[in-house]
Parts: structure tokens; sequence; C-alpha cells
């Protein structure tokens, strides 16, 4: 085995010696016959690298074939380090590799159909460029995502999604800190779990079946299962119709269920001190990700309290309704008014993170339990990031009876989840929970302003590949 060096580590103290590195061609200059720079690149860090002939360097065959190389092919690189007076501007590392042999382990085809330089500029950049009269070239949504291959090389998507995983990193080690279980749950299921249309039908071997909505029902199942505490980080489908900034038909579901002891205020206690970590740890894991992402998409860091801000749907209903905003107490939000509320609250509280709770039953999914003082309110909440939600929850209802009542209320075939209801007449403890989209979640903590730009291979009412 040879001694790799990391493109990132090289610094002063390796000059002189002898390096091996493996890089992806970013830039290629030929100078003359004799001499052409090469600009490798391995995860996010790049360095500069001298193709010279000369007796103790390389040939002049391989100055031009070095020349030839098509970008993002891979290349395996033996040089020496050196350090130039002038500091280097084509690349992160600020010393350079006199290549003594050279090999092209993978080449990359002629015409790429996204150019790294493209794909890596700001909207601000081409829009200052255009001020200016000079047109710099943008790559539009469809063509990234079409190639994603290319598109998810640049740092900024590179960040994305290191960031993601970050999220869902402190989302387990919390909740398992709390002494909550992980679990799994099937995606292939009888009915409906979340009621409504948005449903994937498939044929189950001659079954009327469909792709889980969410692992509401199993989950709850499992708390009836004595598992006191449970999450699932898991893939959920939604047959969405309408092509939006902020759905898709396939995202990260990060769902939690957990017995009650009182009142629902437990499980929002959780989703405050879960958010608060996350949040913390991304600001301080992730400065290098958050700064990657923000160099082409630039955003104000969140602003969120050490303790959440809680308000009623009432209490919200009302700053909307002293703004001018036509609503009634038992409206749903829609996206405008949800954006709207995230103003008002950020410019009342300082806070871009807060929950709502207590909203009008008959906007919320069959098995959320009512509140006990007023039944037209429920015991349920959601979540907002920048105006827009990011989880929703409740305490369910764990009477079998009353569970039917309200299934064949809003219309469900109680055929379908008999399984799930017949589970609460073996004893079953209070309890509630909540389900976060990852993907949204990193999508507002960076303010990215699409979905698409926080899942790795979209799924869309319009795309199904990569
Ligand atoms: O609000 P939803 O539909 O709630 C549930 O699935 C419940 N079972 C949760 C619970 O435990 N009570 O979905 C939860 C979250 C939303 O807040 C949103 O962040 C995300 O999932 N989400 C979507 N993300 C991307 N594309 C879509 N089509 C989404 N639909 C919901």
């Amino acid at each position: 085995q040879r001694k790799w060096n990391e493109i990132g580590s090289l610094d002063e103290n390796l000059k002189d010696k002898e390096v091996l590195i493996r890089g992806r061609v970013q830039t290629i200059r030929p100078v003359s016959k004799t001499i052409a720079f090469l600009v490798l690149r391995q995860k996010g860090f790049t360095v500069q690298c001298v193709v010279t002939a000369a007796p103790e360097l390389v040939s002049k065959q391989m100055v031009k074939y070095a020349s030839s190389l098509n970008k993002e092919s891979i290349v395996d690189v033996y040089g020496i380090v050196s350090k130039p007076n002038e500091p280097i501007k084509a690349a992160t590392q600020q010393v350079e590799v006199q290549v003594s042999r050279l090999y092209c382990i993978n080449r990359a085809i002629e015409k790429l159909p996204i150019n790294f330089e493209d794909a890596i500029r700001s909207e601000a950049e081409i829009e200052a460029a255009a001020l200016e009269n000079k047109q710099l070239a943008r790559v539009n949504r469809d063509t990234r995502l079409d190639y994603r291959v290319l598109d998810i090389r640049t740092p900024a998507k590179q960040g994305i999604f290191r960031i993601q995983c970050q999220v869902e990193n402190i989302f387990r080690n919390f909740l398992i800190s709390k002494g909550f279980v992980g679990i799994h749950t099937p995606k292939l299921i009888a009915g409906s779990s979340e009621g409504g249309s948005a449903v994937f039908k498939l044929d189950y071997k001659g079954q009327p079946a469909c792709l889980a909505q969410s692992p509401q029902l199993h989950k709850q199942i499992a708390i009836c299962g004595d598992f006191n505490r449970v999450f699932e980080v898991g893939h959920v489908f939604r047959a969405e119709d309408s092509y939006t900034h902020r759905h898709l038909c396939e995202f990260i579901g990060l769902d939690v269920e957990m017995e009650i002891n009182e009142h629902y205020s437990e499980v929002m206690k959780i989703v405050d001190e879960l958010f608060v970590a996350i949040f913390d740890g991304l600001n301080e894991n992730c400065k290098k990700e958050l700064e990657a992402v923000g160099k082409q998409f630039p955003f104000e860091p969140l602003k969120y309290l050490r303790e959440t801000l809680v308000l009623t749907f009432k209490e919200g209903v009302q700053m909307l309704q002293e703004a001018g905003v036509e609503i009634g107490f038992e409206d749903d939000l829609n996206t405008e008014s949800e954006k709207k509320l995230g103003q008002l609250v950020l410019e009342k509280y300082g806070t871009e993170f807060y929950i709502l709770h207590r909203y009008p039953l008959k906007v919320r999914p069959f098995y959320t339990m009512s509140c006990y003082d007023d039944p037209t309110y429920s015991n349920s909440f959601d979540v907002f990031i920048r105006g827009e939600e990011i989880i929703s929850g409740a305490q369910r209802i764990h009477d079998p009876e009353f569970l039917k009542t309200r299934a064949e209320a809003c219309g469900i075939d109680v055929q379908t989840i008999s399984t799930y209801i017949d589970s609460f007449r073996y004893g079953a403890p209070p309890h509630g929970g909540f389900g976060v989209g990852l993907e949204r979640v990193v999508m507002l903590f960076c303010a990215l302003q699409n979905i698409r730009n926080s899942s790795l291979f979209p799924r869309d009412p319009q795309r199904l590949a990569p």
C-alpha cells in the first residue's frame, strides 16, 4: 500500500517532500509546449500542479498529454511540494506540486453538460456582471437535476448534504440520550395513514396496497407494544399533485412517538430541546459547510431562542387579524398566512423558530386528540422555521371506539386500518408525537428557497430520474 496524501492536507510542512495525490481535474492551463498548470480538486480542496518538461521531471509528451486531459477526469499525481513566492489564487492550498508522474485513472467526456465554474456561481455574481453588461452563464435547476452527478460536486451542495447528515445524526443521538428507541416500520401498507388522496397505490400480490404516507400508524402500535418512546428515520411517500417549492413525492421523515404522563406539552418540550440541540450543533460543527452554502446561496443565520416560543393557534390568528389578514379562528393557515405570521413573530419576539398549538380539530388528521375543554380544538401543534412548516405533531386518540368514530367521520375506510384500531383494544397509554421533514429543515435553516436543493435525488410530480 503506497502512502497517499490528501489535497486538503498539503501545506508548507511538506515542502520539498514527495507526495502522491488523487484528484479531479478542475482546470487546465497549457502555457507552452514545456509547461502546463492543472488544478486538482479533492473533497472540496484544490491544489495547483505544475507539469514542466525537464530532465528530472516529465517529458514534453507528458506536458502535451496533461494539456489534453478533459476537465473532471480523475488523475493520480506524484510530485514534489513547493512554495511559490506569490499567493495562489486558483486553489485553496497555498503550495504547488511539481509533477514527476501523472496517471489518468478515468477520463471524463470532453463536452460536459455542466461546467463546474458555471455551477458554483451565485445569483448575485450573475446579476452584478449583468449590470456591467457582462453575461455569465446560469445553470438552471432542471439542468442541475438532470445532471445531478455534476451539480452535487459543487461546494454548496457538498455542504448541504453534509449538514443534512448532521441533522439526522443529532436527531438520533439526542433521542437515544432521552431513552427513545430507533425503530423501522413498513413502507408497504394496506391503507392511507394520513387520510386524503395523496397516496401511491399499488398492487400487493393481488391485494390493494399503498406506499406509507408516514410511519404514523405503526409508530403508535409500537407505543401500544410497550416501547414507551420511539423514533424513526425513514422514507415517506406522498402522491403530491401540485408542483411547489416545498413538496416532494418522496422525502425523509424524522418521526417521534412517546407516552405522555399528563399533557401533550411534554411532546412540545422534546421538540424544543431537540431543535435547540440541532441548531446549536449545526452552528458549532458545520461552520465550513455553512460557509460553503452561504457563498453560493447567501443567507442570514437562523434566529432562535434558548427556550422555544410557544403560541396558541388563537394567538397566532389574532396577530394575523390585527395585521389585517382575513382569517377566522377555525380556519387553517395557508402558505401566505404562515409566512406572514412568521414575519410578525420575528418582529414581536425576535425568533424565526416557534411552535403554534391547539389547532382547530377539523383541519387535523383523524387520529388527533381533541382538547378536553373545547372539542372544536385539538391537542396538536405545528412548528415553523422562517414562516414555513417543518413539523406537525399532536396527542393521539388512544380510545379505540373514539378512534373508529373519528376515522369514519374523516372518510377513512376503517377496514384498511382495522389492525391499527384493534391495537388500542389491549390497553393503550396516552401518547403523542410528531413528524419532521428532513429536507425542509435543511432548506429553511439555510434559507434555500427550494426543497430540491436539499434533496439529493428529488422526486416530485415531474421527476423520477436520476
Ligand atoms: O404534516 P405531516 O403530513 O404530518 C405527518 O406525517 C404526521 N404523521 C406527523 C405526526 O407525527 N403527527 O408531515 C410531517 C412533516 C411536515 O411538517 C413537513 O415538514 C414534512 O413532513 N412534509 C413534507 N416534506 C416534503 N414534501 C412533502 N410533500 C411533505 N409533506 C410533509
